[in-house]
């Protein structure tokens, strides 16, 4: 009887965290970062390099063709924002840049584990998925 109870609660409050994460208001650069200038010009190598980070690091979550629908995503029950997203074409580059320096709550900060140039290079990357 207690395990049971246990189990529910815990997956109440899972189902809960990740719910309010996902539908909490929508997620917004300070604006001073927002436009701040793409300094890496969006050339071959620059969105090759920008490829290949994503590919390793950010298809889990973010799918590869930007659905959100990666491995990570079934497993953890979280919905990470579709980068196919037609709206991503509204947002300045630098509001992207900022957003995967900073990180948010499952997205992990890159600030710190990618330099500012492959930051950059993902930013170009990202740009070229095909919206629908
Ligand atoms: C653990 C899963 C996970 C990983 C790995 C991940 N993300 Fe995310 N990402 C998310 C989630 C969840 C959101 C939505 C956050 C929110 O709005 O609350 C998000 C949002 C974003 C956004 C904002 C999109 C918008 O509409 O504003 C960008 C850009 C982004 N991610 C890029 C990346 C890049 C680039 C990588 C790899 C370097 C990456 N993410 C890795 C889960 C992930």
């Amino acid at each position: 009887m207690v395990s049971v109870l246990a189990l529910l609660i815990f997956a109440w409050s899972g189902g809960g965290v990740a719910a309010a994460d996902s539908m909490s208001e929508k997620w917004l650069s300070p604006a001073a970062s927002a436009s701040k200038k793409n300094p890496i010009a969006p050339t071959q190598a620059s969105i090759a390099a920008g490829q290949k980070i994503y590919s390793k690091t950010c298809v889990m979550c973010h799918g590869k063709s930007g659905d959100a629908d990666g491995p990570a995503v079934i497993e953890l029950n979280i919905h990470p924002a579709k980068l196919s997203n037609p709206q991503l074409d509204t947002e300045p580059d630098g509001s992207l840049f900022w957003k995967i320096t900073t990180g948010k709550k499952p997205m992990p900060a890159y600030g710190k584990r990618f330099s500012e140039t492959d930051r950059w290079n993902l930013v170009n990357y990202i740009r070229t998925i095909p919206k629908h």
